[in-house]
């Protein structure tokens, strides 16, 4: 309903006149709300969220302080909840940004209409930088994954992506010179930055998680740099789809078999539906120079090659030397980590700037993407601004048990 929707984004924008309003991080405005500092242009969208955000249970929502690693995030949990629906050489993830794959959530709601989001399917996975005061009610049945980031590392990153945009957009070329490091340091230190105080931001969330542990999955940005891989498990187990024995099985066996040349020209025509499992059984046992047997479909006691439910390949052994069975789902655990991997993904073409491949308005791709390392703040903090946003981290988060 149109109409409805007019009035209702009409009546925020009243709200929102009377709020205040910052323009430290000029060109970039923001506004207070419910003691936060929201970037003016999301502000109706926080709003419309609180009021119509009406998520189901089985939907998960991820959450972040800009510039923690929300493109990861994303990119983890998409990869994993849909595993088995895609296969790692065509992936989603490599046509379109993690941006694309889980759009924020304040994103849907910008449009000046409620969306319907339950016709998505379900479970959806969604994001947002709201704080936890911030969300509406009905998320808070939902599962909640937390990331945060060194403080220092969150701001550096922050300083640079907005000076990005900038400097690529036309709109605000023309008008700025670009960021003052020194003046938005103070802005970030007073807590004057989108969606923060950061530490507000931080403790809503670990709070909640200390309390409802099963509803809320805390990560750190530094933790899981260190160990991929045992923080997607948990991310799988908490989103309700752990990796089977299967998917965690030793991998080496399936790379050394995919680094044959003779299985890599196997494993390629067989995701052409015309080359028939006939033909490449053949292939093999003539490569491996035995007599060709045809086994067809059905697996016999010689069979080598079927397909499984999900059209992916798989070996078995045929008891004359391959010494046991792999398939596409071994060592998911690691591919995953691969396939999200800052390297991995700043490479694929989606994520760069190339011409043509984002829209106006929006922040370049490959903005999300600058070096994805821990501790690069020292490269643009002094020492005193280092100390200075220690000793608020370490007074802000005092009796929290957490700390950076
Ligand atoms: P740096 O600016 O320090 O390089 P967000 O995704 O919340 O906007 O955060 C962006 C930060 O996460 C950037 O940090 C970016 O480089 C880093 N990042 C993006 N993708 C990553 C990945 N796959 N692995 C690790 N860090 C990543």
């Amino acid at each position: 309903d149109l109409e409805r929707d007019e009035q209702i984004y009409s009546s925020y924008e009243k709200l929102t006149s009377q709020l205040p309003i910052s323009h430290g991080w000029s060109p970039f405005s923001l506004q207070h709300y419910q003691s936060f500092w929201i970037p003016s242009r999301l502000v109706t969208a926080c709003m419309a969220i609180q009021s119509h955000f009406n998520p189901r249970p089985s939907d998960i929502i991820l959450v972040t302080s800009p510039k923690s690693g929300t493109t990861w995030l994303k990119a983890l949990s998409f990869a994993t909840l849909h595993r088995r629906s895609f296969s790692l050489s065509s992936h989603p993830l490599l046509t379109n940004t993690p941006h694309q794959c889980v759009p924020l959530l304040e994103r849907f709601y910008s449009h000046r209409t409620i969306p319907n989001l339950n016709v998505l399917p379900s479970p959806t996975i969604f994001a947002t930088h709201l704080p936890f005061s911030l969300l509406p009610q009905s998320a808070l049945g939902c599962r909640i994954v937390y990331l945060c980031r060194d403080p220092k590392d969150a701001f550096v990153s922050l300083y640079h992506f907005l000076d990005r945009c900038i400097g690529s957009s036309a709109e605000h070329k023309s008008t700025t010179q670009g960021l003052d490091l020194s003046k938005v340091f103070q802005m970030f230190s007073r807590g004057t930055s989108a969606f923060a105080p950061f530490w507000d931001h931080v403790l809503g969330y670990w709070k909640e998680s200390l309390k409802s542990p099963e509803m809320v999955l805390f990560f750190r940005y530094e933790e899981m740099m260190e160990d991929p891989a045992s923080h997607l498990r948990r991310l799988a187990e908490f989103m309700g789809c752990p990796f089977s024995m299967e998917e965690e099985r030793d991998t080496t066996r399936k790379q050394a078999h995919q680094q044959n040349p003779f299985v890599k020209s196997c494993l390629k025509p067989y995701t052409n539906p015309k080359n028939s499992i006939e033909r490449i059984i053949l292939k093999f046992h003539l490569k491996e120079n035995r007599q060709p047997r045809v086994v067809g479909r059905v697996l016999g006691a010689f069979g080598l090659l079927i397909t499984d439910s999900c059209g992916l390949l798989r070996v078995w052994s045929d008891g004359c030397g391959l010494p046991k069975a792999w398939s596409e789902f071994d060592g998911v655990v690691e591919d995953i980590v691969k396939l999200c991997s800052f390297d991995n993904l700043r490479e694929v073409e989606v994520n760069k700037d190339n011409k043509g491949n984002f829209e106006e308005r929006r922040p370049p791709p490959s903005s999300f993407f600058r070096k994805g390392k821990v501790g690069d703040w020292v490269n643009y903090l002094s020492m005193e601004m280092a100390e200075k946003l220690d000793a608020i981290t370490k007074e802000k988060l005092h009796g929290s048990g957490l700390s950076f």
